[in-house]
């Protein structure tokens, strides 16, 4: 059986949620404390065990090409002023990952976006990591995309991660019918995309990751567009559901959703904790700020 060595990382959106930021600099390149959003993504794929990411970009994107690449005038300079801590920095990311890029060329939809990878996974299983969204490990647990792969690589069946959600957030994700297997663990029976609250048949919802059989791709291709118009990823993981099974999984790390503004924060605050540099005296901050406001 197939072990997932590849993951897709579609970043081809236009960041309409976060304008004018977004104007001119792609929302995947938006700063986490000290580092762009898509370096949080992909370093939870390589802690996962990928090898090969394949980011599906589309127009304006090259901000985050550049960045996983050389600069060598940059190098060059640190390494001449003996700057060897920053230097270091910089070469672990260009050496990170195998970062292979390709154009959406068209802004189609999440299941389009999936399908312009195809021609680099070809027959091979592979993770989805959704390019704005950042996970944070709780201490000693491992990362979501690392229990999906490792669901797929004991199974052979395809996962999803899922969360429970308020009412006034489900009609924001695709939403799962399961059953418990196990704590923890469940088979997907059905999924429906974006549903009001009314229609949906649970409130567990997809966050962006998910561990796929290749067989997904072959449903993409002939996926009609569908809500919005677009090509939807949940359409073809419903008949993947129905062909091949799928399985969820809850997952203990926290999520952001780093393409919404509110999200946003809440990752610079709680990442900003974690930083050793800067946690203690973010702290003392909060602690002095959350005092104030109480006395307002
Ligand atoms: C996409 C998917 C949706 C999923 C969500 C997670 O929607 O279509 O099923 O729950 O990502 O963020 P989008 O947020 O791109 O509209």
């Amino acid at each position: 059986m197939k072990r997932i060595k590849k993951a897709i990382i579609p970043a081809a959106g236009l960041g309409t949620r976060f304008l004018p930021a977004t104007k001119t600099v792609p929302k995947e390149m938006l700063t986490i404390v000290d580092a762009p959003i898509i370096l949080y993504v992909v370093e939870e794929a390589i802690k996962a065990g990928i090898e090969d990411i394949v980011l599906v970009a589309g127009r304006g994107k090259h901000a985050i090409e550049d960045f996983f690449d050389t600069s060598y005038e940059l190098e060059d300079r640190l390494a001449k002023d003996g700057k060897s801590h920053l230097l270091e920095k910089l070469t672990r990311i260009r050496d990170m990952a195998n970062i292979i890029s390709i154009r959406q060329k068209q802004a189609l939809g999440l299941g389009h976006a999936i399908l312009t990878a195809q021609p680099i996974v070809g027959q091979e299983p592979f993770a989805v990591l959704l390019g704005d969204e950042i996970t944070m490990e709780t201490k000693g647990s491992e990362n979501v995309t690392s229990l999906l792969c490792r669901s797929f690589d004991d199974t052979g069946v395809s996962a999803v991660s899922i969360m429970k959600v308020e009412d006034s957030e489900v009609s924001k994700y695709g939403i799962a019918d399961v059953s418990e297997i196990k704590p923890g663990f469940f088979r997907v029976n059905d999924l429906v995309e974006k549903p009001k609250v009314s229609e949906a048949p649970s409130r567990w919802a997809l966050p962006g990751r998910y561990a796929f059989d290749s067989h997904i791709m072959t449903l993409l291709k002939d996926a009609k567009p569908s809500l919005n118009g677009e090509i939807q990823l949940t359409d073809s993981m419903r008949l993947l559901c129905r062909e091949k099974g799928l399985n969820a999984m809850t997952f203990s790390s926290k999520r952001f959703d780093a393409g919404d503004k509110l999200g946003y924060l809440q990752a610079n605050v709680e990442l900003g904790l974690q930083n050793p540099e800067l946690g203690e005296s973010l702290k003392q901050y909060l602690l002095q700020l959350c005092s104030e406001l109480g006395k307002g």
